[in-house]
């Protein structure tokens, strides 16, 4: 593949994905996305009952997921004689602020070279040495250089490989192009479920297959939630477009537990463009390698904010570019390579180099343009430590999982490897507890009496703008009460005029993704709300400090 297909990050071909209607609406085993978390869960589970059916739903074609625009790499530990365990968990733990859970980021830890080595064995490519030995990144909080990667496409090196393992595998199904919309549970038997129903149980999903037009009920023993992260929310993310809380809205509609969400990470270096929503990730890995952060005046900046400059943890390195931005009245700042390494560069980051060249910029005679942009959703659907959520049958992992390792703050690349450990502890435990499930047939269909066709699209794209300059506005890197009550009446608005266009309307992805937005908005300013002081990504200059009362957010 040349850089520039690379670039450009085509769809990943493989002909597994199928298009037909599922020939029953029932599935063994229910997966909700086919980025790392969902896929890693499938091909176990699928080699573990090769009698039973998993079905993967997902809502646009299968390789559109955040993975696969992942960079940097996974951080773990391996190869590196420095490097230890402890050296990793006390990174993410300063990095998490206060408000890790200790036991799951040592299992993290501990667990993860053996995930990566699987992940390896099914075939993703890391990069090596001339003798061999698996060359290491390091990126903002880590404290050894332990990040495996893939020139700087290790998410589409990862996705690749996943879904050509899952081609071998002859009873998992993927479908896609079906839009999930709400999972069910005993509200749609017409029982009453309250946040304090002891036994909310799951037993599979509604989804409008976009093939047909046609909202299914689609009924499953055991669903896994793997929908991946929040970052359309903001005017400005690195995320792709199906990244839209779709998972986290439905478990929180179905009255599932749903912590930290306060915490949105910004990406430090994206780069400044101001016309493309998605923006373009410059990776933490540059600065690794020696990149540096320069202000309007070109002065190397972050040597005034933390002693470990411009590799401080990303909610140091964000907050320190948005207070020069505001000093200069700039909309972005500079990331400065021309004094770095040619060769080197070229090797480690062909797509940033060829992607820069695209524009107009050679990083070795101009600095890049970078502005802080949101990337990582920390909180999410509340698991513990085998990956089940607050409801029964109903597992999560991957980004939309809040499972205690990121606390307030995600370490640089513990994301992959998160979903890795926890796709595989998901599924260890469905494995033990499937014999105990049944499906639940007096589920009834989807109603959608009394709707018509939506006159005006343009209401869902106008209130989609509203919602995301509201965020951005007043829910971003730097907060404060004020600024959070406005952005709450503003969300209140614009989640009654939506629900009466849920009502009324023909159901739609666009106004299914606006809906959950608005409860991904409504999640992240309530939990800021109630964060009376300033900690990790939450920081309020109501609150400059930190609270003695160290306790995580859960609504
Ligand atoms: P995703 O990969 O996002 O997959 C989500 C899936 O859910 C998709 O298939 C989607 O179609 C499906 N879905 C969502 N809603 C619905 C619905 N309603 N119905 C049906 N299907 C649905 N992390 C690292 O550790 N290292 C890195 O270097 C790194 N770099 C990154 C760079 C970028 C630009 C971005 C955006 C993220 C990066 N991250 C990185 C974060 C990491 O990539 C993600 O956290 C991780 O890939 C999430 O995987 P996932 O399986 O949970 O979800
Ligand atoms: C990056 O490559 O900078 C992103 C890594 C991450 O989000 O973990």
């Amino acid at each position: 593949m040349c850089p520039t297909e690379i670039m450009r990050l085509p769809a990943i071909s493989l002909n597994i994905v199928s298009n037909q209607t599922l020939s029953m609406l029932q599935t063994d085993f229910l997966v909700i996305g086919s980025g790392i978390a969902g896929l890693t869960f499938a091909i176990k589970t699928a080699r573990r009952f090769p009698g039973k059916q998993v079905t993967i739903l997902t809502k646009t074609n299968t390789d559109e997921t955040n993975t696969k625009y992942a960079q940097g790499g996974i951080a773990v530990m391996s190869g590196n004689d420095d490097d230890t365990f402890d050296k990793h968990i006390e990174d993410t733990l300063v990095a998490g602020d206060g408000l890790c859970n200790k036991d799951i980021v040592e299992l993290v830890v501990k667990e993860g070279p053996e995930r990566v080595q699987e992940l390896i064995e099914w075939g993703a490519n890391f990069d090596k040495d001339s003798s061999g030995q698996y060359l290491q990144g390091k990126e903002g909080g880590h404290s050894e250089y332990r990040i495996l990667h893939y020139k700087d496409i290790t998410g589409f090196e990862i996705e690749r490989a996943l879904l050509a393992e899952l081609k071998t595998i002859p009873n998992i199904t993927v479908q896609n192009h079906w839009f999930v919309i709400d999972i069910i549970t005993q509200h749609h038997l017409g029982y009453l479920v309250t946040k304090s129903t002891a036994d909310i149980e799951c037993y599979g999903v509604y989804a409008l297959n976009l093939n047909t037009g046609k909202n299914e009920k689609i009924l499953a023993r055991m669903t896994v939630m793997a929908s991946g992260g929040v970052g359309q929310v903001y005017r400005s993310t690195t995320n792709p477009h199906i990244a839209t809380g779709d998972g986290i809205a439905m478990v929180y509609r179905a009255k599932g537990r749903i912590e930290n969400m306060e915490f949105i990470q910004f990406h430090p270096t994206a780069m400044y463009q101001p016309n493309r929503h998605q923006a373009f990730l410059i990776t933490e890995a540059v600065r690794g390698d020696g990149g540096i952060l320069r202000n309007q005046a070109g002065e190397a900046f972050m040597e005034k904010y933390d002693a470990r400059k411009d590799l401080a943890p990303r909610d140091i390195v964000a907050r320190a570019i948005d207070n020069e931005m505001k000093k200069s009245g700039t909309e972005y700042v500079y990331l400065d390579c021309r004094a770095m390494d040619r060769e080197k560069f070229l090797h480690h980051f062909p797509n940033i180099y060829e992607y820069c060249k695209s524009t107009g910029i050679d990083v070795f005679e101009s600095m890049i343009p970078v502005a802080p942009a949101s990337h990582y959703c920390c909180g999410g659907i509340k698991t513990n430590e085998h990956g089940q959520s607050s409801i029964r049958y109903l597992y999560a992992c991957g980004e939309c999982a809040s499972t205690g390792l990121h606390g307030a703050n995600r370490l640089a690349s513990n994301s992959l490897l998160e979903a890795l450990v926890f796709a595989h502890r998901c599924a260890e435990d469905a494995a033990q507890y499937f014999s105990q499930t049944a499906f639940k047939p007096e589920v009834p269909d989807w109603d959608a009496s009394g709707t018509n066709d939506p006159k005006e699209m343009i209401l869902i794209t106008q209130s989609l703008k509203e919602l995301q300059s509201t965020m951005s506005d007043y829910v971003g890197i730097v907060r404060n009460d004020i600024r959070l009550r406005r952005a709450m009446r503003r969300l209140d608005l614009l989640f009654e005029e939506c629900e009466q266009l849920y009502r009324e309307t023909t159901l739609s992805p666009q106004l299914c993704e606006l809906r959950n937005l608005i409860t991904i908005g409504y999640l992240i300013v309530k939990s800021a709300e109630l964060r009376h002081e300033s900690r990790g990504l939450h920081y309020s200059t109501d609150y400059p400090y930190k609270s003695e009362l160290v306790q995580n957010v859960v609504l």
